[in-house]
């Protein structure tokens, strides 16, 4: 009998799931899903990048030996769904009152415009919370670039990030399981209603990997000749590629760190030499001469994504700077000796070599960085947050 009710009970809830009818969550929430999902699996990828290039990212180097890991990412439209709503749902935290989407909201490029953020119990990070945008194409996540890959973070999501109290995965787990609306959500994407911390996982990592940008000013102006731009703006894309070497960091169409087999600062992905890997798609910039935080090592910090900047301020690793003029005010005049400050940056003497711009070279830099905006990244629904008040 207990078995027929239960049967009773998941098929109701099945047929609530995928309907857009609003399920009632509590109170005060609804869960709102499309009847058909999403498309997710046709990722929208800059020109000249790839999803596949993160097939390198299955060679890992671990002292010298080579890798294989069998984690590769596909998504599905169901997964990234069911990974939508666990993006979204407050029960991932041990008092649910966090989510992921607490510190990373859709219309601010997934960053969240504060400083700090505030997790589990009022713990505040220690690092300014992170936009995200084609992570499918890094092999370099988090501020240390402590994870390697989008796979990486497809094993430990939640407890990557402990703001969210939930060291143990197992307590998640049950917590899932009791939630109704999962199982004919979970039965989607995997074929079984048995909830386990890999499929929690992996629907979140589909739901993540998802989300690409390649529908901003600067790319149709790959396709026109940038023909729209202001004078302004091109300006700015000719500093921003040469005189100022913005782009020998924040580089290619992704704008992040360059990762091929050849670049320089190698995440670890696309370099076979164990001293690139060691780059770990990571630099000082001379923010200061003595770090709080010293990142990957010797003030060493991740060269962030610039796609949707404008969104995502404030800036760096600990948000201390509210404005795209004040960053560039730092790299004009602001750079500091640092020990361990990168070759760039430096007169090859031990000083700092600032790039002294001038007030129309910095206004067009920022004019330029304001066209990698992707207004429909930061409003396409399917990347929204399902429950409503
Ligand atoms: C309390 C705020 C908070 C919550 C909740 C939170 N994040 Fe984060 N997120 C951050 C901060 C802060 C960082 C940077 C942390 C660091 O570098 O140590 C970050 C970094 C990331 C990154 C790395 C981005 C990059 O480009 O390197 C990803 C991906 C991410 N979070 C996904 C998630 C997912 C998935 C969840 C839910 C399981 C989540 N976040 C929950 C604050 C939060
Ligand atoms: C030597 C490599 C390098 C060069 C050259 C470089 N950057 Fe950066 N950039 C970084 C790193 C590393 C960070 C993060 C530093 C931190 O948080 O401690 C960063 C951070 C930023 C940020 C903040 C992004 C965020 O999400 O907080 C912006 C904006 C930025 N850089 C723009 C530029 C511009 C514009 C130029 C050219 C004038 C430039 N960068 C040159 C490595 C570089």
């Amino acid at each position: 009998m207990k078995r027929i009710n239960y049967l009773f009970i998941s098929m109701l809830v099945s047929l609530f799931a995928c309907t857009d009818k609003p399920l009632v969550v509590s109170e005060d929430e609804v869960l709102s899903l499309p009847s058909q999902p999403y498309d997710y699996q046709n990722l929208q990828l800059p020109v000249g990048t790839s999803a596949n290039f993160s097939i390198f990212s299955n060679f890992d180097l671990v002292n010298g030996e080579v890798l294989f890991s069998s984690n590769k990412l596909d998504i599905t439209q169901w997964g990234a769904t069911l990974g939508r709503v666990l993006f979204y749902d407050k029960k991932l935290s041990l008092n649910n009152t966090v989510s992921c989407g607490s510190c990373h909201h859709q219309d601010k490029g997934f960053a969240d415009g504060l400083q700090f953020s505030t997790g589990f119990e009022g713990r505040v990070t220690t690092r300014n919370s992170m936009a995200i945008v084609n992570p499918i194409l890094q092999n370099n996540l988090f501020w240390d670039s402590r994870s390697k890959t989008i796979h990486d973070l497809s094993l430990q999501p939640v407890q990557n990030h402990i703001e969210m109290g939930m060291e143990n995965l197992d307590r998640l787990v049950e917590k899932i399981e009791k939630t109704d609306y999962y199982k004919p959500l979970f039965e989607k994407a995997f074929g079984t209603d048995v909830v386990t911390p890999e499929n929690i996982s992996k629907a979140l990592s589909q739901f993540v990997g998802s989300i690409t940008s390649n529908r901003s000013k600067f790319d149709k102006g790959l396709t026109n000749n940038f023909n729209e731009f202001t004078e302004l703006e091109k300006l700015g894309k000719e500093i921003f590629n040469g005189k100022g070497q913005c782009a020998s960091c924040h580089g290619g169409n992704s704008f992040s760190a360059l990762d091929g087999p050849n670049d320089p600062y190698g995440g670890g992905g696309g370099t076979f030499s164990i001293a690139a890997n060691d780059l770990r798609g990571a630099t000082n910039i001379g923010l200061d001469l003595v770090y709080k935080d010293n990142g990957l090592g010797n003030g060493k910090f991740k060269i962030p994504v610039l796609r949707n900047v404008e969104l995502t301020g404030p800036y760096m690793h600990d948000g201390r700077f509210k404005s795209l003029e004040d960053v560039v005010n730092h790299y004009s005049e602001g750079i500091k000796p640092h020990k361990h400050l990168d070759v760039k940056f430096t007169d090859g003497k031990g000083n700092a070599k600032p790039l002294n711009l001038s007030t129309i070279e910095k206004k067009a830099l920022v004019a330029f960085l304001k066209t990698l905006t992707d207004k429909e990244m930061a409003s396409n629904p399917k990347w929204s947050n399902p429950f409503k008040k």
